[in-house]
């Protein structure tokens, strides 16, 4: 295998998939790019829709001791997975940074966001409580009790190659599933890294599969149509989910869906202008805009939209763009060059119908993937890029005049994702809170993902919630039991 990986444990580069407790070989396999070079890291063993077959099987054969385990059993497990990646978190993040391209220190802080699922529901788990309704007659009784649903299959992308699938995993293995995923293609290496430290934590055979293939399809089809599978859990574009969700409908899978997203970010009159600059940038800039949850459309009072766009610039100007492996650097390249492309049309698009480039707009020095980090101001919410997920390092000002104005632009999109507004008044706080239609709303606060808290969207952004108590629902069935025959 080619380097430069330079690992302090180099068992956790993995180049096949993990099934049943063992690493599979392949006839064929794919190369695996780093986005910042456009340099070929390695190549991983290309999975056929027969691997992905053997994967569920193994899964299914797995799941009645899994299930069967006690919680705190379960809860040690996975406690010491969490214990393996915290003590890999370097490794992890230097992988992750190699074929993802963020920069090192928001790919350490994915480990620990990701890992940080896994200590919580490892805990969360030992809650799954049933209920005793009182019941229509006296001789019977109402009882509920939760199951594990079954094998969990998951497709989780390229954006957050660690997170997305501790987030899920953690949730789907602490309610005794046991779980097949395919990460994407362009990010395999983080995936089969924990699949490592997952053998290496004792998890039995078949609990936890990884299989990673270039054939996106012809696997989806295995996992979305599989009678095996009770359970389908996606993150990546709504398009794609619709199709997904289509495909679970033949044998009627529960499925949850976290999709696109389109989030405004609304900065009202009274709002502090610095802490919202902050907020903007961690939301706008973070994994060089390639984020769900990022900051799409930036409505700011037309009062203060002058100062707002001068102190943003300020900031932007102060973020360096170049190879992730730099821990100095703060925006990575895009993941491949039609992504950046995509990015680009949208900008020109937007130019060419009135909005005015205030900062980038361009491919960046720092190689042909890096886009520079832009500002535009004068967008108006029709533009393309306001409409769609712009997924790149472009903020878009549109100025507004009154509260009912700016509710109806943020609210008129089809994503009902991820929102965030800067104010002071605890009138428009509240206000403004309810009447935005989105999963997740923050209130002078740009950071809103942790373990703790239900990730989910609604519309177009999808259905379920990942992490806090409600992510363990998802894995779960309810079951009710109604005993007869007690007495009078
Ligand atoms: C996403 O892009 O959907 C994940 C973002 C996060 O978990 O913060």
């Amino acid at each position: 295998m080619t380097k430069p990986f330079d690992l302090n444990d180099n068992q956790l580069l993995r180049n096949q998939s993990y099934i049943n407790g063992q690493w599979r070989a392949t006839d064929t396999s794919f190369p695996v790019i780093n986005p910042a070079t456009t340099q070929i890291l390695t190549h991983v063993g290309d999975a056929t829709a027969d691997d992905v077959v053997t994967a569920v099987v193994a899964a299914k054969r797995a799941l009645p001791l899994w299930a069967a385990k006690t919680a705190n059993e379960r809860a040690n497990m996975l406690r010491r997975w969490y214990d393996l990646i915290i003590e890999h978190s370097d490794d992890l993040a230097r992988l992750l940074t190699l074929e993802q391209g963020k920069p090192l220190p928001e790919a350490k802080s994915e480990i620990l966001y990701g890992a940080s699922f896994i200590e919580w529901f490892a805990e969360e788990g030992k809650r799954i409580y049933g209920d005793t309704i009182p019941a229509n007659a006296s001789h019977t009784k109402i009882i509920v009790i939760k199951q594990p649903i079954g094998v969990v299959a998951a497709i989780t992308p390229w954006n957050f190659p660690n997170a997305m699938i501790a987030r899920k995993a953690a949730a789907a293995l602490a309610a005794g599933c046991s779980f097949v995923v395919r990460p994407s293609e362009y990010t395999p290496l983080s995936a089969l890294a924990l699949a490592e430290l997952a053998d290496r934590a004792g998890l039995p055979k078949g609990v936890f599969n990884v299989v990673v293939g270039n054939d996106a399809t012809t696997m989806g089809k295995v996992l979305t149509q599989h009678p095996d599978v009770a359970k389908f859990t996606f993150t990546g574009s709504t398009a794609v989910g619709k199709l997904l969700t289509q495909q679970c409908a033949t044998t009627v899978k529960k499925v949850s869906m976290e999709l696109g997203g389109n989030a405004p970010f609304i900065v009202f009159a009274d709002a502090d202008i610095s802490a919202a600059v902050a907020g903007l940038i961690a939301s706008k800039y973070r994994n060089a805009g390639q984020t769900c949850i990022c900051s799409n459309r930036i409505f700011v009072h037309d009062s203060i939209v002058a100062k707002f766009t001068a102190e943003l610039s300020t900031a932007v100007q102060q973020l360096n763009i170049g190879d992730g492996l730099n821990a100095a650097n703060h925006i990575g390249p895009m993941i491949t060059q039609q992504a950046l492309d995509n990015v680009h049309q949208l900008v020109r698009d937007s130019i060419a119908q009135g909005a005015v480039l205030h900062l980038g707009g361009h491919v960046d020095q720092a190689g042909t993937h890096f886009y520079a980090p832009t500002i535009l101001t004068h967008v108006t919410n029709r533009m393309a890029l306001a409409q769609h997920e712009i997924f790149g390092p472009v903020a878009p000002i549109i100025s507004f005049t009154d509260e009912d104005e700016v509710i109806a632009l943020a609210n008129d999109t089809p994503y009902g994702l991820a929102a965030y507004f800067y104010a002071r008044d605890i009138g428009t706080v509240w206000r403004v809170s309810e009447k935005l239609e989105f999963g997740m709303i923050g209130i002078n606060e740009s950071a809103i993902s942790n373990a703790a808290a239900p990730f989910g969207g609604i519309k177009e952004s999808g259905n379920g919630r990942e992490g806090s108590k409600y992510g363990l629902d998802d894995y779960l069935e309810i079951k009710y039991l109604c005993m007869g025959g007690l007495g009078t």
